[in-house]
């Protein structure tokens, strides 16, 4: 007999295999027979953790803990049982993935799946059950210092990213745990920030991710937010956790708090959180001497279901969840054992870290050819850094980091170096002020030494300091820190031929774009972030990355700053307190609608190479509930190189009862060309494609009329136009 998952010891006297350690019993009947095994005092354990990043089993069951671990871009290093202090392991360091906004510039779920096996494959090697991630909250402001890790503006974009993601994840047999379910779309004031939001916007554009990773992606685990919505906490939010995401959604993994997110037993007890993680921490540095049997979900719950002041009910209920999960995770025999492949690993990072580099801008100065480029000068402070530390809970540990500056040494004859600025030492609460005088003189050295080069490689942008692309703070300003605009401005005085690529997660000003005949948008891209980098400026690989968010021109012109205070951060009344004033019109939904023109647009992204959109056909000219409409268009590589192109579908209602965004990107597909070579791609339009929600209703609703389909290369640069009727 096959006993899986346990020892004998755990037999009852006639040797049958408890029902709960069989593994080919169905999932549900194993919980119902632990349940069945467990005390009350058990189930209580369940729900909360033991240390700071694990949650007991039932040790006199055989059932095992429950480890958790950062975050999104790769395996954290090892913290300390119960602070935040790391635990100094030799062993425990990762591979840094591209962040998850590189990923989101990638279009192409082919990398998503391929992200999630590896980060999978490494999670399992240091035995993790859960992964807390990936980040789906939607790009509301560039002044979020968290955006880098969520995937973009656009719901449909993240939706289709997160799911192979998940899905590759979990054939780990490691978790995934999206995150930060919901309305997390801001770091100021986020630990209780009370977000109100329209029906329509919660549905349309704050949801939608989430709600794919739950039907399609499947995910075991699920983390509430820190802010509030609809004044109730989101880690346990009777709205968000008990009608949408178990009643309309189904889903019935385990929903887990984030750390400090939980601030009542009553209402964790009653609205839908399962495991309580964290609490009396800000998530980040502070501690306390409780410890982990004061939480909400641990003695003062226990007391109230003792006192029958709180139904057993809700504890069954989450620790059938827990149990759910850890069969899943911690008790599956059958999971792959894991591996720490770095050469694997490595070149899967570097694959999507080279999908994911933006061309915003080429005036024809890139690729900056070695044979005709020699001396070169690299200038700014992101060509060096360590950019995986820092930033809150998603810092990494690396075994390697390979810096765009030894990249570049690789490719170019005579590489020079001049930092160009200095950002302040990272302090608690921000960064140290660099005296002006030491800004001004790093200024002036680069900006004498870029006369006597051939090509300039600007590498600034943000990095993970307080008030940058960082966790617990927002950024004060849309502007680049530290002087760049002026070095940036000084440098294509200086030489012609200057090239910006910056490292950033978020959007910033340009007031210097008409000056750079050349700007290149990169991201916290990792351990591979040299290689991929110096392969793009260089021309070895030819960008196909595309803008998961707009860039605004200027900051007035991004919706949730069109509305006052109200609308961004908030506004204290007993609390903060925040109205998404945009509703529905977010990103290039708010740039199209308004006719308000970003900078640079969503989905907006160059190559080396030309593509030629052909003639789209229809399959019909109308649509109807039975038969999706099928639409196809040849795509030719007119240039002279190979590349990749992103064909992107959206959808314009021309006529809705509800006000509706001009248009809605419901289709995506990136087909890679040979020169010369022409392919074809293919959209599947469904009713659901074509649906708003309806709030008074509370319904999706597809109103029969004339859509038009506009394909193209960016929102804004449509090249093809379907006209069809819905029936
Ligand atoms: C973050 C989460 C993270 C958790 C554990 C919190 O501060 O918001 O995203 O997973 O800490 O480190």
């Amino acid at each position: 007999m096959a006993l899986l998952g346990g020892s004998m010891a755990f037999a009852g006297a006639d040797d049958a295999v408890p029902a709960y350690l069989d593994e080919r019993l169905p999932i549900e009947q194993r919980v119902e027979d632990a349940l069945a095994r467990m005390t009350r005092e058990e189930k209580v354990a369940l729900c909360h953790a033991q240390g700071k990043f694990s949650s007991a089993g039932v040790p006199r069951l055989g059932i095992p803990e429950l480890w958790m671990s950062d975050g999104p871009h790769g395996v954290r290093a090892e913290v300390n049982w119960n602070d935040w202090g790391y635990a100094n392991w030799a062993n425990d360091y990762s591979t840094a993935f591209p962040a998850l906004t590189a990923l989101a510039a990638t279009w192409n779920p082919q990398m998503a799946a391929l992200y999630g096996r590896n980060i999978g494959e490494e999670a399992r090697y240091r035995e993790k059950d859960v992964l807390l991630g990936p980040g789906v909250n939607i790009y509301r402001t560039p002044l979020n210092g968290r955006n880098f890790e969520y995937m973009g503006e656009d719901p449909y974009l993240a939706g289709e990213m997160a799911v192979p993601y998940i899905q590759e994840l979990q054939k780990n047999g490691v978790a995934a745990c999206v995150k930060h379910f919901a309305l997390n779309n801001q770091e100021t004031w986020r630990g209780n920030v009370d977000v109100r939001v329209s029906d329509r916007a919660l549905y349309e554009i704050y949801l939608p991710a989430f709600k794919k990773a739950v039907t399609e992606g499947k995910t075991w685990s699920i983390m509430g937010a820190y802010n509030q919505y609809d004044g109730q906490h989101a880690c346990h939010n009777s709205r968000l956790l008990c009608d949408i995401l178990r009643g309309e959604w189904g889903f019935d993994g385990a929903v887990i708090s984030d750390w400090g997110g939980t601030h009542d037993t009553r209402q964790a007890a009653l609205n839908g959180l399962d495991i309580e993680m964290g609490t009396y921490t800000n998530g980040l540095t502070s501690e306390s001497e409780f410890t982990c049997d004061d939480y909400y979900l641990a003695n003062p719950y226990l007391k109230m279901l003792e006192s029958g002041e709180l139904p057993d009910s809700s504890v069954n209920a989450k620790a059938a969840n827990v149990l759910r999960l850890i069969f899943r995770t911690a008790m599956n025999s059958g999971a792959p054992r894991g591996s720490l492949d770095f050469a694997k690993h490595y070149a899967a990072a570097k694959r999507i870290a080279d999908e994911s580099i933006v061309l915003l801008k080429n005036d024809g100065l890139l690729p900056l050819r070695p044979d005709r480029y020699k001396r070169v000068l690299v200038v700014g402070e992101n060509a060096v850094r360590n950019l995986t530390e820092g930033g809150g809970s998603s810092e990494l540990k690396v075994k390697d980091m390979f810096t765009p500056l030894d990249a570049l040494k690789e490719v170019y004859a005579e590489v020079l170096y001049a930092p160009g600025y200095k950002s302040g030492r990272p302090i608690y609460d921000g960064e140290e002020l660099v005296a002006q005088d030491v800004l001004d003189s790093l200024r002036r050295e680069a900006v004498a030494m870029a006369k006597d080069v051939d090509a300039v490689i600007f590498i600034g942008g943000l990095n993970k300091n307080g008030f940058q692309d960082t966790e617990g703070t927002d950024r004060r300003e849309y502007s680049l820190p530290w002087g760049q605009d002026r070095i940036i401005e000084e440098l294509c005085d200086a030489n012609p031929n200057v090239v910006v690529a910056n490292v950033t997660g978020n959007a910033y000003s340009m007031p210097w774009i008409g000056k750079v005949p050349a700007v290149m948008q990169s991201w916290y891209l990792g351990t591979m972030i040299g290689p991929a980098m110096a392969d793009a400026i260089s021309g070895k690989v030819n960008p196909s990355g595309k803008m998961p968010y707009s860039i605004p021109r200027r900051l007035e012109d991004c919706a949730a700053h069109s509305f006052g205070p109200e609308a961004y951060p908030g506004v204290e009344s007993s609390g903060p307190r925040q109205e998404y004033r945009e509703d529905i019109l977010v990103g290039y939904r708010w740039h199209d609608t308004k006719s308000i023109p970003a900078l640079f647009p969503f989905g907006h992204g160059l190559s080396y190479t030309k593509f030629e959109y052909g003639k789209p056909t229809a399959s019909a000219k109308e649509m109807t509930d039975g038969a999706p409409l099928v639409v196809r268009i040849p795509i030719t590589n007119a240039g002279g190189v190979e590349g990749s192109e992103v064909v992107q579908l959206y959808v314009s209602d021309l006529k809705s009862t509800l006000p509706r965004p001009l248009k809605e990107l419901k289709g995506f597909s990136k087909i890679s060309l040979k020169p010369g070579e022409t392919g074809e791609v293919e959209f599947r339009i469904l009713p659901e494609h074509l649906r708003y929600f309806d709030d008074a209703a509370h319904q999706w609703v597809a109103e029969p009329g004339k859509f038009m389909l506009l394909i193209g290369s960016s929102s804004t640069d449509i090249h093809a136009k379907v006209p069809f009727t819905y029936k």
